[in-house]
């Protein structure tokens, strides 16, 4: 089957409403000829509003950062999955490493916001990967195996294809140390396995990204490889003209 490659630019708490906007009229031209890729800019809340209307007709998609799982109620500074989506948000970035790490987001508050994203509409990127002490370890897998399983115990098999996965590596986010072909390629596919015993057609369709220090001179090493359906960028997002030489990489 084949996937379409997702670039997804992970702002994180950068940028507001004025430089977003800059921004995505200089990343508008210079992303309208790749066809073949989706492209994506997850933002701050407070710049969500104004890059969905100035996004609307283009190839860009605006996805949002996090989100509370429940739809309403007493739960002073959160926002929830509708009301992203009727701002005309796409996705959501969920389980990011930072939010598990600084905020103890916890696997238990994941298995309700994968379901609550999808029941708003909303395409969810959800985030695994191990630690430098789980890798040195060697708990990698089991650390991925059980992000995957609780994470996602509320996903219907038949829901499944409708969701993003990020693996990204925590020793390579930030760090400027890439994962290596082979270890992005192993764990990408391991993940793959594990949704193939959930449902193997939904396996095949689920978009599988790579993140952690991806940058214009790496990206294409990575986004060749068999398993790997795209990037998750950080840093690199945060220019234009990097993280739109990560996207033409992808289109290649
Ligand atoms: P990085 O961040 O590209 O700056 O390593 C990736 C991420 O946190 O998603």
């Amino acid at each position: 089957m084949a996937r379409t490659p997702l670039i997804a630019g992970n702002w994180k708490m950068h940028k507001a409403e004025r430089e977003a906007e800059e921004y995505l009229q200089a990343l508008l031209p210079r992303v309208a000829a790749a066809e073949r890729t989706e492209v994506a800019i997850c933002a701050p809340y407070t710049d969500l509003k104004a890059l969905v209307e100035s996004a609307r007709g283009s190839r860009v998609e605006i996805y949002a950062q996090n989100m509370h799982e429940r739809a309403e109620g007493a739960f002073t500074g959160e926002i929830s999955a509708p009301m992203l989506s009727e701002l005309g948000v796409r996705g959501v970035v969920l389980g990011h490493s930072e939010r598990r790490e600084l905020f103890c987001e916890s696997d238990h508050a994941l298995a309700l916001k994968v379901p609550a994203a999808l029941d708003a509409g909303l395409t969810p990127i959800l985030c695994v990967g191990e630690s430098e002490q789980e890798r040195d370890e060697q708990l990698t897998q089991r650390k991925l195996r059980r992000q995957i399983a609780e994470d996602l115990v509320g996903v219907a098999a038949d829901r499944l294809a409708e969701l993003v996965i990020a693996y990204e590596p925590i020793w390579a986010i930030g760090t400027g140390r890439v994962a290596s072909a082979e270890q992005a390629q192993e764990a990408i596919a391991f993940i793959r396995a594990l949704l193939r015993s959930r449902d193997e057609r939904a396996a095949e369709a689920v978009r599988i990204l790579y993140g952690g220090s991806v940058k214009p001179d790496n990206a294409a090493e990575l986004l060749a490889l068999p398993d790997v359906d795209g990037a998750l960028v950080g840093g690199a997002s945060l220019q234009v003209e990097s993280f739109a030489q990560i996207v033409a990489a992808a289109a290649r």
